[in-house]
C-alpha cells in the first residue's frame, strides 16, 4: 500500500504541474478523487481489508497525503481565479480617472427650449403638426417663392449670410422659408408649425442678434378665415401669458401675406400700464401674420380659387425674453452659466 500511495502522490504532483486551465484541473480532481473510481478513493477502500493494527497507521498516512494533495488542488484553483479576475479587468476597461458621478450637477433645458416645448404642446392641442425645416436654405424658398423676387427692396430688411461660391444658398432669415416647402411636401389642407433657428446680418445690440429663433405656422384649407387666425393667435397669447392677456392686430406689410398684420399683446410685466420693457406703451409686439398671398399659393401649386389660409411667425427669442424679463437678447447664446442657471 505504501508503494501505491507513493506512486499516486508522484503522479498527482507531476500531473498538476501540467494543468493549464480550470477544466483540466477538474478532470485531474476526478481522476484521483472521484467517489466511484478515483485512484485515491480506490486506495482508501482497501483500508478495510487490512488488519486492525496496520489499518490505523495506514489510515493516518493516507489522510496526511490526502490533505497535501488537496491543498495543492486548492492552490491551483485560487491561481486560476486570480487569473480570471485579471482577464476581466482587461476587458471591462475600468476608467480610474472617471469623476464621481453622483456629485455632478445635472443640467436642464435652455429657456428657448422650454418656451418652444410649451408652444408645441399648445399647438398640438389644436391639431397642428410640428416640423423642422433646413437652416441652410435656397434663395428661392427664403425669398422668391414668398413673393420677394430678386432686387425687391424687402430683401434689404433681411440681409443674411450667403455661402461662398453658392450665391443661391442663404442661411434662412425667417422660418417662413418653410411655407412653400410645407405645402409641396404635405399638400393641402394643412396645419403645421415650424420652430427653428434663423439668421440675419445684424450688428448686435440688446434687441438684435445675428442668430435667433422663430416659430412659424401655416394653415391652409377650403374655408379658413382671418377670424380663424385671430382665434388661434389669441389662444396662444393667453396660453403663454395668462387669460387676462389682450391682443391687438395692426396692419403691417409682409410681401407674402395679404392683408398682413403685426400682433401685439398687453405687456406681460406691467399688465398694460406701461413700463421700461414695453417702452411705456403697454403693448408688446410678438408676431407677424396674415392671409397667405395668392402668389405664394400659386408658387406651391395650390389652387388659390379653392384654397386659402393664414400664416404667422412668432419671435421665439422675443417670447422668451418677455416671459422671463430678459433685457438683452445676447444672453441667450452667451453660454454664460450665471445666466443659464437661473432657469
Ligand atoms: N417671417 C416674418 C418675419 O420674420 C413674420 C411673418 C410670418 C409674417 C408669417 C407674416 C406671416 O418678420
Amino acid at each position: 500500500m505504501n508503494k501505491q500511495l507513493e506512486k499516486i502522490k508522484k503522479d498527482f504532483e507531476s500531473e498538476i504541474k501540467k494543468v493549464s486551465d480550470v477544466l483540466a484541473l477538474d478532470v485531474l480532481e476526478q481522476k484521483f478523487f472521484s467517489r466511484k473510481s478515483g485512484e485515491f478513493t480506490e486506495l482508501m477502500k482497501e483500508l478495510k481489508d487490512l488488519a486492525d493494527d496496520k489499518r490505523k497507521e495506514a489510515g493516518m498516512m493516507l489522510n496526511t497525503v490526502k490533505s497535501e494533495l488537496e491543498s495543492l488542488l486548492q492552490n491551483k484553483k485560487s491561481e486560476f481565479e486570480l487569473l480570471a479576475v485579471g482577464e476581466l479587468a482587461k476587458t471591462e476597461a475600468i476608467d480610474v480617472t472617471q469623476p464621481y458621478l453622483a456629485s455632478v450637477q445635472k443640467g436642464h433645458l435652455h429657456p428657448n427650449t422650454l418656451i418652444q416645448n410649451q408652444l408645441e404642446d399648445l399647438f398640438a392641442s389644436m391639431g397642428f403638426m410640428s416640423y423642422d425645416g433646413p437652416e441652410l436654405e435656397s434663395d428661392y424658398y427664403n425669398f422668391t417663392a414668398l413673393n420677394v423676387p430678386p432686387q425687391h427692396p424687402a430683401r434689404d430688411m433681411q440681409d443674411t449670410f450667403y455661402v461662398k461660391g453658392h450665391s443661391d444658398w442663404v442661411m434662412r432669415t425667417q422660418t417662413s422659408s418653410f411655407q412653400v416647402r410645407a405645402m409641396q411636401k404635405f399638400g393641402v389642407p394643412l396645419k403645421l408649425i415650424v420652430p427653428g433657428r434663423v439668421f440675419r446680418n445684424e450688428s448686435t445690440d440688446p434687441r438684435h442678434e445675428h442668430t435667433f429663433y422663430q416659430l412659424e405656422g401655416i394653415v391652409v384649407g377650403k374655408d379658413v378665415t382671418f377670424g380663424d387666425m385671430k382665434g388661434v393667435l389669441e389662444t396662444v397669447a393667453k396660453g403663454l401669458y395668462g387669460e387676462d392677456t389682450q391682443m391687438r392686430l395692426r396692419p403691417k406689410f409682409y410681401p407674402f401675406v395679404e392683408p398682413g398684420v403685426n400682433g401685439e399683446i398687453t405687456c406681460s410685466l406691467c399688465k398694460g400700464k406701461g413700463c421700461r420693457v414695453c417702452k411705456y406703451t403697454g403693448w408688446m409686439e410678438i408676431f407677424g401674420a396674415g392671409m397667405v398671398h395668392r402668389n405664394v399659393l400659386k408658387e406651391a401649386g395650390v389652387n388659390h380659387e379653392e384654397y386659402q389660409g393664414f400664416a404667422f411667425g412668432f419671435g421665439l427669442s422675443r417670447l422668451v425674453m418677455l416671459k422671463y424679463g430678459i433685457e438683452d437678447v445676447r444672453h441667450l447664446q452667451s453660454g454664460d452659466l450665471r445666466f443659464l442657471q437661473q432657469f
